[in-house]
């Protein structure tokens, strides 16, 4: 039987990494990206644990000139799944006050139309009913802002329009037997999570990637667009 097989973006580190590392775990092909001259030595070092099933390639998602690349990278590659990861959390004041117009246009560029203009990439490489996964977030419910005080204003909108974009293309391939997710990991031990160390998470990482990759696969033939988080909670949009 030919290996099931995953496309990872955003791969070198956090929830990425070890979402290839538990792909990689359960015997399938990843193809994991990172961003050009990012420390790829975790990613190397689960390489050499899975010899032969580990492939790489570069991106950032807010550069239109490493689509082209990346496509001549992947060949021949069909996926069962792609999984859009990259992401940032922008500047720590996250005010719309506060922020400079390059600072919206970064946060918005990387979390929500960067990944969806390389997934509209690398649709057809996907096959035809696989599953394409967008890393969302509870703060890109619309439904659920609303406790006060909490704010996050610039992260929560680039989620929303994640959400939104992710929808979108959904929509379009709703004739065929697709399935797409958008996911929020839970509040997870990362670089990100956790401020770079500054605040404590509530989970870790394997927790929050086992659940995922459980949540994918109880879903992945669903042909529908859900909001769902590591627990298989919907959230509301
Ligand atoms: N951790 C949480 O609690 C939490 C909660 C909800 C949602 N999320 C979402 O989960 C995703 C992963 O976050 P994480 O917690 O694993 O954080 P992380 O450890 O900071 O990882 C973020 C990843 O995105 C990559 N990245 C950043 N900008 C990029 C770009 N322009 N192009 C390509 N890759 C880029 C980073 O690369 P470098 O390391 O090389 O910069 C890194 O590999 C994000 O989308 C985040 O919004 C996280």
């Amino acid at each position: 039987m030919n290996k099931q097989r995953i496309l990872i973006v955003g791969a070198e580190k956090g929830l990425g990494l070890g979402l290839s590392q538990a792909y990689l775990k359960k015997g399938w092909d990843v193809f994991a990206t990172y961003l050009p001259d990012a420390d790829i030595a975790s990613l190397i070092a689960l390489e050499k644990g899975y010899p032969g099933s580990l492939a790489t390639g570069e991106i950032d998602v807010t550069d239109v000139c490493h689509i082209g690349p990346l496509i001549a990278r992947l060949g021949a590659w069909q996926f069962d799944i792609i999984f859009l990861v990259a992401g940032i959390y922008g500047p720590l004041h996250q005010s719309v006050l506060q922020a400079s117009d390059a600072e919206f246009q970064q946060i918005m560029m990387t979390n929500a139309f960067g990944p969806a203009r390389l997934a509209r990439h690398l649709l057809p490489f996907l096959k035809p009913a696989g599953t394409l996964v967008f890393m969302s977030s509870h703060r890109g419910s619309i439904a659920s802002n609303t406790e006060p005080g909490i704010g996050l204003e610039l992260y929560r909108a680039s989620k929303v329009a994640l959400n939104m974009l992710a929808r979108c293309i959904y929509m379009d391939l709703m004739q065929g037997e697709h399935t797409v997710l958008s996911i929020h990991p839970g509040w997870v031990a990362t670089a990100m999570g956790t401020l770079d160390g500054a605040v404590e998470a509530e989970i870790d990482v394997n927790t929050s990637v086992n659940g995922m990759v459980e949540v994918i696969e109880l879903h992945r033939n669903d042909r529908k667009h859900l909001f769902l988080d590591y627990e298989n909670n919907t959230w509301p949009w």
